[in-house]
């Protein structure tokens, strides 16, 4: 951790004040030291108080994301979110992540961006990205699966995301298959699992998340209204986004586990307690091809097994599930 990274998990461990004297101890600098980095911070607008009564007390933090507070949130994970990164504006972060994972760069770095200009979503579509309205972020993992096994993570993906927003919220989401989140029938998270492998090794994945925190409707396009929501237009209140951050960081971090354990039953349980799409009638289009059928079950490596209107079990790892009202 950095030294602000250990500053403020000590203002947000001693809420009622903690005195530069024992920051300074703790971090090994200077009084002098931890004066220069409180000034700093709030500098970045986080609201320190002082006084020689109680020392530094946090007031409150801003709403821009800044690795430093990122890390002192989290505290220690297994693998993701060893590294954050935090851009203002990027192309796309999936694209910041592909070429750090070509640079050889290990396994749970994450990179967050305030905004995105070319934001990207699955099928080639464009996502949206605002300033500061919502978490844009991508995720670099090495795991040790075969191609074909890849679902298995963006169903991990998920359930690490459903807990983590219920939990930070209150909110009720369902899954639409694969990884779609969505509240009352409105999308609400995406996420983008790209993949480089070779035939029967995954080099390195990226899981690119959006999710919709702080727009308010008329912040979507009208053409999107009917689809897609916010935290914020469902729940009625804005919400810390470094807080949910970090919350879905620690979830997706704990399913990573499970999957590299070997326990993806597990987490496959839980994503059909929470799925919209199993024992429902679907359409998937893929590609020019239409298959029509009932969603029955989740196959072992996380693809979607349909039995179509004449009886055949069709194995779906791709394509865009509609559900039939
Ligand atoms: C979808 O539902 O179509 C997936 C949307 C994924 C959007 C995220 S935002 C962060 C990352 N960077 C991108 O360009 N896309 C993903």
């Amino acid at each position: 951790m950095t030294t602000d990274a250990k500053i403020l998990s000590a203002l947000r461990a001693n809420l009622n004040g903690v005195s530069g004297a024992q920051l300074a101890e703790q971090l090994g600098i200077s009084r002098a030291a931890v004066w220069a980095r409180i000034d700093e911070l709030r500098k970045l607008d986080y609201d320190i108080a002082a006084s020689p009564h109680f020392g530094y007390r946090l007031v409150s933090s801003p709403d821009a994301l800044h690795a430093d507070d990122l890390l002192a949130r989290l505290g220690k994970t297994k693998v993701i979110g060893r590294d954050i990164q935090v851009f203002e504006q990027t192309t796309s972060t999936n694209d910041v992540m592909e070429k750090l994972a070509r640079d050889g760069v290990r396994e749970g770095v994450v990179v967050f961006a305030e905004s995105q200009t070319k934001g990207r979503g699955r099928l080639g579509r464009a996502w949206l990205s605002p300033p500061r309205k919502g978490l844009w972020f991508s995720i670099l993992l090495r795991p040790e699966l075969r191609p074909q096994e890849m679902t298995q993570m963006t169903i991990a993906s998920a359930t690490a995301l459903r807990r983590a927003i219920e939990a930070e919220t209150g909110l009720k989401l369902e899954i639409k298959w694969p990884n779609d989140l969505l509240i009352g029938g409105k999308k609400v998270v995406g996420i983008l699992t790209e993949m480089n492998a070779e035939l029967d090794r995954v080099r390195h994945i990226i899981l690119g998340i959006g999710v919709d925190v702080n727009q308010d409707a008329t912040e979507f396009p009208p053409e999107l209204r009917k689809l897609a929501t916010s935290l914020k237009i469902e729940g009625g209140e804005t919400i810390s986004r470094a807080e949910l951050a970090t919350a879905i960081l620690r979830e997706l971090d704990f399913d990573y586990a499970r999957i590299c354990g070997g326990k993806f039953s597990d987490v496959a349980d839980e994503w059909e307690a929470g799925c919209a799409t199993i024992g429902k009638n679907v359409t998937v289009h893929i590609g020019d091809r239409k298959i029509r059928g009932c969603a029955e079950s989740l196959d072992d490596d996380g693809a979607l097994l349909v039995r179509t209107e004449h009886g055949h079990l069709e194995r779906i790892i791709g394509g865009d599930v509609t559900l039939e009202k």
